[in-house]
């Protein structure tokens, strides 16, 4: 069972899917209203495709919605992914980041600059403005 195609569908979230995530024409076809993310690996397990962070945040920002990636591969050590313009991180702590595997984790990082009450994220501006009373 993978996350995007198997687990979240059960929850009403759909994933499309793209064979190139550096080609901007073909993943930005695939955004439409209901679109709220685009998510991509930094280095793909295993193709190790390197992904082009800047452009793909310029086009998520042009609609709207957020970037999230997975840098589980390179670790905040060799890359920094909200410096191009990501909108979340998260690792699989598992990995390169503990060193050793022998633990499970993961860790979600948001860099706090997306505009999440931008009507495209209603349950995120509902509690935002709930907040706000
Ligand atoms: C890039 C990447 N992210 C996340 C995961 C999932 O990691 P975990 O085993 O901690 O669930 C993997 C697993 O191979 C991976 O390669």
């Amino acid at each position: 069972m993978d996350a995007l195609g198997d687990f979240l569908p059960q929850f009403g979230i759909h994933t499309d899917f793209v064979k190139h995530i550096n080609d901007l024409a073909e993943v930005e076809s695939k955004i439409g209203p209901d679109t709220r993310a685009i998510f991509a690996e930094t280095v793909a397990n295993p193709s190790t495709e390197i992904l082009d962070i800047e452009p793909l945040s310029q086009l998520a920002h042009e609609h709207g919605i957020a970037l999230i990636v997975d840098n589980t591969a390179p670790t905040p050590y060799l890359l920094r992914p909200i410096e191009f313009g990501a909108d979340i991180v998260v690792h699989s702590t598992t990995k390169g980041i503990t060193g050793h595997g022998n633990a499970i984790g993961g860790a979600v990082i948001d860099s706090g600059h997306l505009d999440w009450v931008n009507g495209r994220f209603p349950p995120i501006h509902h509690t935002a403005a709930g907040h706000q009373r």
